[in-house]
């Protein structure tokens, strides 16, 4: 039986195109033939090839096609909430004091440590489904809130049975968070611990789930050389770095990352300009997360325009979390991508799409190119840019009938 199909009466289609470095095509009346569940042919309708007249037809009901948001950066596993501390930073304390009493992340760790799988498994499929109506179609999700071996264990388990009832997720080890309450400060015995017993055996306990490793490596959390050590552990166990980088103060964490050859580095608020540089050069993504900065109250916004100027291919992703940005709108980040990071609307797109994916090893998410998969937003809008231009209005796509 053929699954051909062709999906006409669109009013336009927008995709980026994976073989320019920053390319957009932007198609009036276009149709998008289908085959597999792939893209096999995009273009104007009228030049729709002959192989494909007696395909069958998807009416899209003159919307806009584009490919689905890639969220390349998401906390997606936790338990309880931080509204308390969130009330607190209202009152005037910053994250990083609430943090250094014992809150912040430490919080979540307690409440996420006495979670089962069951319900750490029913809360991010609730979240799953929250993402996927509002456009995401494959997010990368981080342990991170058990910092011991059992509690991240159990996140562990919670994302492969998440993969196991066929959400798309990429999973990323994040035991080196913060430090662990029980080193009582002593990060180095902790990133030893992180790199040479959590680590292999989580991989062992999960083979195949996890495709990243993450550190947090800042001012007070792990420094470059720790990083760089548990980084050094998990690429020896298949695990391709991504880190959290210079998001509270440099450190050097861009500078790290190109180093290692890691996937990304994320946050980069405080970047330098040779961080920039050696990203640039290690074709090494930056993600920014413009909702952090928002909801972190900060001044500095990453500097996204010096990036692209570098030659770095940025993406941007939520971060969502309980602490920093409890924020699942794609379109929030598209919005603040435009409005605070100083990108075009054809940018921020590319960097929500193509790159976020490229940034997670998927050329076929973030377009709809051929081969890309049939992850097709449909908007019905007069024109894409609108999803910026009307700020607030919470715009959701239909997706095609399957
Ligand atoms: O990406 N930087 C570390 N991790 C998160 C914050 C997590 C939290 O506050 O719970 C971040 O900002
Ligand atoms: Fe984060």
């Amino acid at each position: 039986m053929s699954d051909r199909r062709v999906l006409v009466n669109l009013r336009g289609l927008l995709t980026p195109d994976p073989a320019q470095a920053w390319a957009v095509d932007r198609i009036p009346d276009a149709a998008l033939a289908l085959s597999g569940g792939r893209v096999a042919w995009l273009g104007p309708a009228s030049d729709l090839p002959a192989a494909w007249a007696d395909a069958p037809r998807v009416d899209g009901g003159g919307a806009w096609a584009t490919p689905g948001f890639v969220d390349p950066h998401t906390h997606l596993l936790f338990a309880g909430d931080r509204a308390g501390e969130f009330n607190r930073r209202l009152q005037g304390a910053t994250y990083q004091e609430i943090a250094a009493g014992g809150g912040g992340i430490r919080e979540t760790v307690r409440a996420t440590r006495a979670a089962s799988v069951p319900e750490l498994v029913a809360s991010g499929e609730a979240r799953l489904r929250t993402f996927r109506e509002r456009g995401v179609v494959h997010l990368e999700a981080k342990t991170g809130y058990g910092l011991e071996l059992e509690a991240e264990g159990r996140l562990l388990a919670a994302y492969a049975e998440l993969q196991r009832r066929g959400w798309s997720l990429a999973v990323t080890l994040l035991p080196a968070h913060d430090l662990a309450p029980e080193f009582a400060g002593d990060a180095e015995a902790n990133a030893k611990a992180v790199a040479e017993d959590w680590l292999p055996e989580l991989v062992r306990r999960q083979p195949g789930v996890a495709r990243f490793c993450d550190v947090f490596v800042e001012t007070g959390v792990f420094s470059v050389g720790q990083g760089r050590r548990i980084f050094a552990a998990g690429q020896r166990l298949g695990l391709t770095p991504r880190v959290h980088a210079d998001e509270l103060s440099w450190t050097g964490g861009a500078e790290l990352a190109a180093e290692l050859g890691a996937a990304s580095a994320d946050h980069l608020m405080f970047c330098s300009e040779a961080g920039m540089a050696a990203m640039a050069a290690a074709k090494v993504t930056p993600v920014l997360l413009p909702g952090t900065t928002l909801f972190l109250g900060m001044r500095e916004w990453a500097p996204a325009r010096r990036m692209v100027e570098a030659g770095c291919r940025l993406a941007l992703a939520t971060d969502f979390n309980p602490g920093s940005c409890p924020c699942q709108d794609p379109l929030t980040i598209l919005r603040l991508g435009c409005l605070q990071l100083r990108l075009t609307f054809e940018e921020a797109f590319t960097a929500m799409t193509l790159h976020a994916a490229q940034s997670l090893r998927r050329d076929d998410l973030g377009h709809l190119h051929p081969g890309a998969r049939a992850e097709v937003l449909l908007w019905d809008l007069a024109d894409p840019l609108e999803l910026v231009y009307w700020v607030g209005e919470p715009f959701r796509p239909r997706y095609l009938p399957s």
